[in-house]
């Protein structure tokens, strides 16, 4: 049978691969606690799951732009410059099947076979995957603890090779949680000006941010920037909208303009009740955005406190999402009261704290760290208190 190259590299995303085997162990009858979730556990607010109710009621059940309709792009450009002090028109929008197919399509029109696309690490799992989608190759920026997970320009510039075409920045990150201040961003922006590539920004926690912390939309820190800058963002974590599949792109219309046009052979359009119901978040009044991420701050303190009692847990305080990325690698080479098979890697210590303490993190070599897990608070406060003190009784007995 014949299969594409294409088709024996794509891999499933592992961050859904392990919601998978704690699905399957779940439904044994086994209890666990799930940290693994990448989305928020509130419904939908009820007024913007009335509005795409409204939108079948009306009969906006057809097709509609390739681009997403104009009264939503109109409403992304009066969110992009409120928010962001972003000034884009209705024509360098184009709103997607979430923030995930608007990277693809921002990616899809730079990407020729062999070009290569920067990605700092820890990543978020679907850029390099993405890139290889494409032809390309994606080239990893590891960074740590010692950054706060940020690239410094000196490591943006040493890594520009003639085959790069773009960098893609995460801020806020997922799964680290950092978040690039301004002068980080003048400075980095400062290299891409110089060396003329491309930046793709993924903004999709900008409304969840922590002690003080401020989203500063890359693109607007200069005018160059901007005019090499594909803006990715979306309703899925600020609205508690996963399902919906709502984003978007901002770009100049020689970026926008084709992305267009692969949109318009590939989906046709995003979906139009969704779209109808994003209308409704990004105009309507957002309490309730607050209201949640009043309560990811709650748990996020929680989380932080108890995961001090694990004496060789190294954590950063996320400043932004709702993820915490622990160093668990103190903890390598142990076992469990000293005897049987030592724990090893993150892979190792996903299972072995699935096995033994029924919780559920994602190992962090699926971010590019395999140092880390990757531990969401996403969930409720029993789970977080329960499930913690769980894995931390179960790492106490490691030696
Ligand atoms: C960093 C990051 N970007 C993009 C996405 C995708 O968002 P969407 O649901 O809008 O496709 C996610 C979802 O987990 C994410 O964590």
């Amino acid at each position: 049978m014949k299969r594409s190259n294409r088709a024996k590299t794509a891999r499933f995303s592992t961050t859904l691969a392990i919601d998978d085997k704690a699905r399957k162990l779940k439904a044994t009858g086994v209890k666990l606690w799930g940290f693994g979730a990448g989305q928020p556990d509130f419904p939908t607010p009820e007024a913007i799951s009335a509005a795409g109710i409204q939108a079948i009621k009306d009969g906006k059940t057809v097709y509609t732009s390739p681009q997403g309709t104009v009264e939503l792009r109109r409403a992304i450009c009066a969110k992009l410059e409120r928010d962001n002090g972003l000034t884009y028109g209705p024509d360098e929008i184009v709103v997607s099947a979430g923030a995930k197919q608007a990277l693809y399509m921002a990616l899809a029109v730079l990407i020729d076979r062999g070009d290569e696309v920067l990605v700092p690490a820890p990543f978020w799992v679907s850029y390099p995957e993405m890139i290889q989608l494409l032809d390309g190759v994606p080239v990893i920026l590891p960074t740590d603890e010692s950054t706060g997970f940020k690239i410094t320009p000196e490591q943006l510039a040493a890594a520009i090779t003639p085959r790069t075409v773009a960098i893609i920045l995460n801020t806020p990150s997922n799964p680290t949680g950092s978040v690039y201040e301004r002068s980080e961003l003048e400075a980095l922006g400062r290299v891409l000006a110089e060396r003329g590539l491309h930046l793709i920004t993924d903004e999709i926690y900008e409304r969840i941010l922590y002690d003080g912390a401020v989203h500063v939309s890359p693109a607007a820190v200069s005018p160059n920037l901007r005019e090499m800058t594909a803006v990715v963002n979306g309703v899925s974590k600020a609205f508690s909208m996963t399902g919906w599949r709502i984003g978007y792109l901002a770009a100049p219309r020689d970026w926008a303009d084709p992305a267009v046009a692969m949109q318009s052979h590939l989906s046709g359009n995003p979906c139009s009740i969704s779209q109808e119901a994003t209308l409704c978040a990004l105009t309507g009044d957002d309490a309730t955005v607050r209201v949640m991420t009043e309560t990811f701050a709650r748990r996020r303190t929680r989380v932080l406190e108890l995961l001090a009692q694990a004496s060789k847990l190294r954590v950063v305080p996320p400043k932004g999402a709702f993820y915490v990325f622990p160093d668990f690698s103190a903890y390598y080479g142990l076992s469990l009261d000293g005897t049987g098979t030592a724990v090893s890697g993150s892979q190792g210590m996903a299972e072995f704290l699935l096995d033994t303490a029924r919780v559920v993190l994602v190992p962090g070599d699926a971010f590019g760290s395999d140092r880390h897990l990757r531990i969401s608070f996403a969930c409720a406060e029993t789970v977080i208190e329960e499930g913690l003190s769980s894995m931390i009784a179960v790492l106490a007995r490691l030696r």
